[in-house]
């Protein structure tokens, strides 16, 4: 009989995070995600990113275009800097210990939990009785990426928050059930002046890929015309930018602005006030476009250069998930024995 795998308390640092190929990114995801996901690796953590292809179809995807966005979004990766020779970069459907832990996972997990979930209500709708099963049980599949890895940090958007406390919810009762320190409690990383972008329509809303207004976001495939247009029209209030960051407060289309700045330009917000307290938004707006344009074209750029070469994306996702699949495959061995199942032992 195998005991049960007990591990040490502490867990070397590994850094997971994945996007969903469900449309085209916007500066949302490149401010709160993709930018700062480089940032790590260039740190020298052990990191891993992955495209969330099976969180996809938790809502109806077109097949040839999931397998156009799967590369699309594996293109913005690298052309944002994510280096697939220092991070394992992969599409999750190719490492099945996803969707292997995930019904573990499920198991431990409960119903009301996923019931709770402020995306699942937002995806769902008035008629969630009719949603996919899969878009329920999404969170378990998202706390599935992470502790396939015994991932210990999690950079992420403002709007994963509640997915990631329920990933930690879902470690603890993995490891109080079965009596072991097993899965790390993994940390959200929610850092920097860009962890909610908003929309430039409404500074109350998120930034989104599937806002019906594409007015509202900058996509990452906008061209240098089309950037400086939204950020021109982008919706502002009359008064010009105030003396200090606390000035800001109440005026959420000018602090979006301000936070869009300072994360492009690596400043902090009161850095930008410093520089531009008292300016109207006629100047304000053009130095912003210009900054945009300036950070966002070469992205755009390489990713189309990528783009050109879907063989070539192809064979560094495989890459990827072979790396990925060699950290996984053992740590999911380990969860079979902890869960009394007869994993197949080579003779
Ligand atoms: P997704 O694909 O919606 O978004 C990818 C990342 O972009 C961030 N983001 C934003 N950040 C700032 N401002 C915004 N307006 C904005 N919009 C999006 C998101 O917070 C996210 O970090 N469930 C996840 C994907 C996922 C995942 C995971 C993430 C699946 N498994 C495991 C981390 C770890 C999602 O739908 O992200």
């Amino acid at each position: 009989m195998t005991e049960p795998v007990q591990t040490p308390q502490v867990f070397p640092t590994r850094v997971f995070s994945g996007i969903q190929p469900s449309g085209s990114l916007t500066l949302g995801n490149y401010l709160g995600a993709l930018k700062r996901f480089a940032q790590k690796q260039n740190e020298g953590i052990e990191t891993l990113y992955c495209v969330v292809d099976l969180h996809a179809i938790t809502v109806w995807q077109e097949p040839a275009k999931l397998r156009q966005q799967t590369r699309e979004i594996a293109a913005a990766f690298i052309a944002s800097g994510i280096d697939p020779k220092k991070s394992v970069l992969f599409n999750q459907s190719q490492v099945s210990a996803h969707a292997e832990l995930a019904w573990v996972l499920n198991c431990v997990a409960r119903i009301g939990w996923m019931y709770r979930m402020t995306q699942f209500k937002d995806k769902a709708g008035a008629n969630s009785e009719n949603s996919s099963l899969g878009l329920l049980a999404y969170p378990s599949l998202m706390a599935a990426d992470i502790l396939a890895y015994k991932t210990t940090h999690v950079p992420v958007g403002e709007d994963q928050k509640q997915h990631l406390e329920l990933t930690r919810d879902i470690a603890n009762k993995f490891n109080h059930d079965y009596g072991v320190k097993f899965f790390p409690v993994p940390e959200p990383l929610i850092e920097g002046a860009a962890t909610r972008v908003m929309s430039l329509r409404d500074g109350t809303k998120k930034m989104s890929k599937s806002d019906p207004s594409d007015a509202s976001r900058i996509n990452l495939t906008d061209d240098a015309d089309t950037i400086a247009k939204k950020i021109r029209k982008a919706k502002t209030d009359p008064e010009p930018l105030p003396e200090s960051v606390e000035g800001l407060d109440g005026r959420p289309d000018a602090k979006n602005l301000v936070n869009i700045y300072a994360a492009l330009a690596d400043l902090t917000p009161a850095q930008v006030m410093a520089q531009y307290a008292g300016a109207q938004f006629g100047t304000f707006k053009p130095a912003l476009a210009d900054l945009a344009v300036e950070k966002l074209g070469p992205i755009t750029a390489e990713m189309n250069r990528l783009m050109a070469e879907p063989d070539e994306i192809d064979a560094i996702l495989g890459r990827g998930a072979e790396r990925a699949d060699a950290i996984a495959r053992p740590i999911f061995d380990d969860v079979k024995d902890i869960v009394g199942m007869i994993r197949s032992r080579q003779v």
